[in-house]
């Protein structure tokens, strides 16, 4: 028998929808209560949510998962315990524990946030308008702190909650942005918003919390409600799935056509002094890996074997310049790189200028690798890959 496919939701709300909401929002908290998982972040019972322990714990949570997050966010709490710490510390150690997390940026915001909250005498703002004002809070993050930590009825919208609702509500077109992302906020707003009736019954020690019922969301879509052979035999919800009671799981949410990252080819160089040091550059606070150190890497412009940019910045100074295969490949969501890495030394004992023209770097120094001060640096994972080439790894 083929199955019929499930009428999508129109394109003017979710209330023509036929799911039974309070139904739903008690099998979800059910569900949480027994199977969600002892994370570090989360209030032991008895006790309330640390509001700043959330949004940490969220911040991280944003693109990584939990099995990644956890040691760094132990190691961050163990170093900033509180907003104040967070705010006291220098950026360079924020971004260090933050090194192999990726996505740097979030980590110097979160600082940046974390400094102008204490510089005005503030708390984490319990609203939404406050806490979107800060440098790093969007719309989840802030749907997040407002449930989880604050519990307010509010919808945290991620990429797993994008699908469990989708899938629920057989969601039809791009629910990323406009008409679909209403829709899907809409069915998100009236699960909060549902009265929970048999809960109390069928397991008193459930909450009905809404950040407990986003988490159960959340957790359901990394656990269960997968992208790929969802398990829905043991999904709490199984009966009210509109996109499995005909069989189209995996047809919701439908794909959107995402833009690929761009290839692009480059050098890096190992320059080295006499006294065995290498040189770093600092890129920029703004940009890609902002404020990170590294050897300094260049997209190609030019049909080039990387030498004429390094000679047009350091000529006099640069002798001895191979390459060290093979190429080193690093996928940025907007870039696929494929770098080749020149080591040099340096032909004469006095340092040379430094390249001013290298804009994404404001800053050099000449380091040795495995000294604590080269420790002491953040790093991204790319000048990882590129030290180990160079060591021959
Ligand atoms: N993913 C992002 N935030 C989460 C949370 N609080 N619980 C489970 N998965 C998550």
């Amino acid at each position: 028998m083929t199955a019929e496919p499930p009428a999508p939701a129109a394109a003017g709300g979710t209330s023509d929808i036929d799911l039974d909401l309070p139904g739903l929002r008690a099998a979800l908290l059910h569900w949480y209560a027994l199977h969600q998982r002892p994370l570090p972040w989360r209030a032991v019972p008895g006790t309330g949510p640390d509001p700043y322990a959330v949004w940490i714990s969220e911040v991280m949570l944003q693109q990584t998962q939990v099995a990644t997050v956890t040691p760094y966010y132990q190691r961050w709490m163990a170093r900033f315990p509180t907003l104040e710490a967070l705010a006291a510390a220098s950026v360079d150690e924020v971004l260090h524990l933050w090194q192999g997390l990726g996505y740097y940026g979030r980590a110097r915001r979160l600082h940046e946030a974390a400094g102008l909250l204490i510089a005005q005498g503030q708390g984490i703002p319990t609203d939404r308008a406050g806490l979107r004002a800060l440098p790093g809070v969007g719309d989840y993050t802030a749907g997040a702190l407002l449930s989880i930590a604050f519990g307010q009825a509010q919808p945290a919208i991620d990429g797993n909650v994008r699908r469990v609702l989708g899938r629920i509500g057989a969601l039809a077109g791009d629910l990323t942005r406009g008409a679909g992302a209403s829709r899907l906020r809409e069915l998100a707003q009236s699960l909060l918003d549902a009265v929970p009736t048999e809960l109390s019954e069928s397991l008193p020690g459930a909450t009905t919390s809404p950040g407990d019922l986003n988490q159960a969301l959340m957790e359901l879509g990394a656990r269960i409600c997968r992208p790929r052979q969802p398990a829905c035999a043991s999904c709490p919800v199984q009966n009210d799935c509109l996109a499995h009671g005909s069989g189209q799981e995996e047809n919701f949410p439908q794909a959107v056509q995402r833009t690929s990252p761009r290839p692009a080819t480059g050098f890096a160089y190992a320059i080295q002094d006499a006294a065995g040091r290498r040189l770093l550059g600092r890129r920029r606070p703004d940009g890609l890996l902002g404020g990170l150190w590294e050897f300094p890497w260049m997209e190609s412009v030019l049909d080039d074997d990387g030498s004429a940019l390094l000679l047009s910045h350091w000529g006099p100074w640069v002798h001895v310049l191979e390459p060290v295969e093979p190429v080193v490949r690093h996928v940025f969501t907007h870039l696929r790189l494929e770098l080749r890495l020149l080591r040099g030394d340096l032909a004469n004992a006095v340092p040379p200028p430094m390249p001013e023209r290298w804009s994404p770097y404001v800053d050099w120094r000449w380091v040795t690798l495995d000294s604590p001060e080269a420790r002491a640096l953040p790093m991204s994972r790319l000048m990882d890959k590129l030290r180990l080439r160079l060591d021959g790894r």
